[in-house]
């Protein structure tokens, strides 16, 4: 469903951002994609999403050309950003997405998602007065209507509470066994092993590993560990018990 195939990157001349990045996505595949700040995974979702424009290497989707109008429509940008239209109640910025997307708004979905995520109250006011949380819910509630068939998740769960995090991993997979495909970029690696079934590890604008989180978690402790490594933990730990 998605081929990415030699990208290279860089926002100016001096810093390598992203530096030939090559792999795949199967429909129905959940893949989950960590590193550290600045490694690039917001740039790669960006380019995906071609909300940056490609200077190397190539995208396709559905076997196309990703910078194709039509197949944006088969694409769900949940950004890290909660930049929403605030003049707008979260029902009306619901209904143009799905609108957008050629998707006819099923009400009772919309009712239920709104239940879950405790919105149903707050539908019809303007988003200007949500709180970060809820801006980022009615994204997720437009994600979950629109059923894309590629999904793509920056960061979005951070920050939503306990009941709409749990709601989340539950659509999530059922997204998953009707055959969507997922990409979700998160720092919670506790989440990536909960609900997680391949993992890429970006470093530095590449790919430092590209596995199945239970593969993984075989031969590691677990993902952290995996992490620990990457980030020199020890000689970190050495210099701060010796200079702090
Ligand atoms: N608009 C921009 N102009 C110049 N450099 C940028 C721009 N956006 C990102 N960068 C640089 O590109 C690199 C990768 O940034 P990116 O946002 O892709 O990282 P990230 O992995 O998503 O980080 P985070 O975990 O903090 O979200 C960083 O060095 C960043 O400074
Ligand atoms: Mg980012």
């Amino acid at each position: 469903m998605l081929h990415i195939k030699n990208i290279k990157y860089s926002y100016d001349k001096k810093n390598v951002v992203l530096s030939d990045m090559n792999f795949e996505l199967e429909q129905g595949e959940f893949l989950t994609i960590a590193g550290p700040n600045g490694s690039g995974k917001t740039t790669l979702i960006k380019l995906i999403t071609d909300l940056l424009k490609m200077k190397q290497g190539t995208i396709s989707i559905a076997s196309m050309p990703h910078d194709l109008p039509q197949i944006k429509k088969k694409v769900v940008y949940l950004s890290s950003e909660d930049y929403l239209p605030e003049f707008l109640t979260g029902f009306e910025y619901v209904k143009m997405l799905c609108e957008m997307y050629d998707c006819p708004l099923n009400k009772e979905a919309m009712d239920r998602l709104a239940r879950y995520y405790s919105l149903d109250r707050k539908l019809h006011e303007l988003i200007e007065g949500y709180s970060h949380g809820m801006k980022k819910k009615i994204q997720l509630m437009s994600a979950f209507l629109i059923e894309a068939p590629l999904l793509i998740i920056d960061e979005t769960l951070n920050g939503i509470d306990v009941e709409a995090k749990e709601a989340t991993k539950l659509l999530l997979k059922q997204y998953q066994k009707n055959g969507g495909a997922i990409i979700f970029c998160t720092h919670d690696l506790e989440l990536v092993e909960e609900i997680g079934e391949r993992v890429i590890l970006i470093n530095k604008g590449e790919i430092h590993i590209d596995g199945m989180i239970r593969e993984l978690l075989n031969e590691h402790q677990s993902l952290t560990e995996v992490f620990k490594q990457l980030i020199n933990y020890e000689e970190m730990k050495d210099e701060i018990s010796k200079y702090f």
